[in-house]
């Protein structure tokens, strides 16, 4: 290793111009580090125009990321542009193309194509970096392929989506209004461009895909994740998660399971002496349980862009001391392909929330649906009278199979006593 590592840049948003301060502020300690400096030889964005907030004196500006993916001075290309295709698809296949390392921190192009790109890259005996696709600041792939590689994995879950984090937990603080919490998430730079990819659970389910591959040792499967966000969880719904001794926080879980892998991002109560319930605002957590090692924790920042930025740097500076590891943690042609769990046949307890009109006979009603399904209850309160509105009715079940929990709601839904359509909310049973 000799000279210093020449790098280019494509995408100066929130990460790439927080990728760059970095390399300014910690130039020294990454040198010692490397033992070579790391240098940004050429970037690219949109608008040359723009104030960053970074020096690009010296620096080759490209208008086209992919010409800049193939002529630059660099042996790194950083792909911080966004999306699963279009751009930065071309930047990274390009750069890999022209014998160039890549580290993107593009959660949604490595769910998508994570496989066949990694496959790419070790191909061409160039590094495929994505430590800032997952989790934000946190090392969760460092943790997962090196940390706990003596171990099988067993399962992993967590809060994998910091904007969703934070709305839940200021609405849950301050009671706020969900658009306006929404609003704030995009100002401090934490949601997507596409902000629907944040609270529709999409942005979780890219990552845990991401984690499942690393984790098991299988291809990613995006398609395989069941997905549900978080717009249908009310005040209402965190009201009674609190009486009940829960908190909300949307989870992405993935398990081996005798019938495949199960992969699932939905909201979840969890009891609120889990440390999990604890982790609030923009911070994320996994918990990765592995056979030898038990149950691990890691906690940090999961947007913005001094975590991610350091995620990013610290792919560049595994690259700078030449350390290769298989993309996946196993080689990316040596990837099993395994078939995903249906959900209708997860098992788990249940809170379901119902709008009903407030007159003698319709907890029978209710009663009754969970009887013809064999869903057994293990609570039901109903807190407010109204004779003549809407009520809430809240109900807590045993563990169930999903598929008969489903065809209850149905019944609920089709009582004519039952004036909206019925909410329901997974509790998720996790070590304490
Ligand atoms: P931004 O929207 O802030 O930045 C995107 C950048 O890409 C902009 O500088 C834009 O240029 C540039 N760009 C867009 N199209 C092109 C193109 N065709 N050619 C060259 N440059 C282009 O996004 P973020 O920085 O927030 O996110 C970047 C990536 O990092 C995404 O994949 C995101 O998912 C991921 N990520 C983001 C995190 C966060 O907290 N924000 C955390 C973890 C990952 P211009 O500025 O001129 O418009
Ligand atoms: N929008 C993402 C989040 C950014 O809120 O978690 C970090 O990946």
């Amino acid at each position: 290793l000799s000279g210093a590592l020449k790098i280019a840049v494509a995408g100066l948003g929130t990460v790439g111009a927080g990728v760059l301060q970095l390399l300014e502020r910690n130039g020294a300690v990454l040198r010692q580090r490397c033992g070579r400096d790391i240098r940004v030889t050429a970037v690219s964005a949109r608008d040359r125009a723009r104030d960053r907030g970074v020096n690009l004196r010296d620096v080759a500006w490209f208008d086209d990321a992919v010409a800049m993916a193939r002529e630059a001075d660099a042996e790194v290309v950083i792909e911080l542009i966004g999306g699963s295709d279009g751009p930065a698809r071309a930047v990274c296949e390009a750069a890999i193309g022209a014998g160039r390392h890549v580290v993107t921190a593009n959660k949604a192009l490595i769910a998508m194509h994570g496989t066949a790109i990694a496959r790419m890259a070790e191909g061409a005996g160039v590094a495929l970096g994505y430590e800032a696709a997952v989790a934000g600041g946190i090392p969760i792939i460092k943790a997962l392929r090196e940390g706990l590689a003596a171990n099988n994995v067993t399962s992993l879950y967590g809060i994998l989506n910091g904007t969703c984090n934070y709305i839940l937990s200021a609405m849950r603080d301050s009671g706020r209004e969900f658009a306006d919490v929404l609003a704030e998430a995009r100002t401090l730079g934490y949601a997507e461009a596409d902000p629907g990819f944040d609270i529709d659970g999409v942005d979780a389910a890219h990552k845990l895909a991401i984690l499942t591959s690393v984790a098991f040792g299988c291809e990613v499967d995006f398609d395989g994740v069941y997905i549900e966000g978080i717009r249908h969880v009310s005040a209402q719904d965190i009201a009674f998660a609190t009486e009940l001794g829960y908190r909300i926080k949307l989870l992405g879980i993935a398990r081996r399971v005798d019938h495949g892998i199960e992969q699932r991002v939905h909201p979840c109560m969890v009891d609120e002496e889990t440390p999990i319930a604890h982790v609030e605002g923009v911070f994320n957590a996994v918990v990765v349980e592995g056979d030898f090692v038990d149950s691990t924790v890691y906690q940090g920042r999961g947007a913005g862009a001094g975590p991610t930025a350091s995620a990013v740097v610290a792919d560049i500076v595994d690259i700078a001391r030449g350390a290769r590891i298989p993309t996946f943690a196993v080689p990316a042609s040596a990837l099993e392909k395994l078939p995903a769990a249906p959900m209708d046949r997860h098992r788990g307890a249940y809170y379901i929330r119902l709008m009903v009109v407030d007159r003698p006979g319709v907890f029978a009603d209710v009663a009754a649906a969970l009887r013809d399904e064999q869903v057994s209850m293990e609570s039901i309160l109903q807190r407010t009278r109204d004779p003549d509105g809407a009520v809430p009715v809240v109900m807590t079940t045993h563990d169930t199979e999903e598929a008969a929990m489903k065809r209850a709601l149905a019944r609920f839904a089709a009582l004519d006593t039952v004036v909206e359509p019925p909410r329901m909310i997974r509790i998720e049973s996790l070590m304490k």
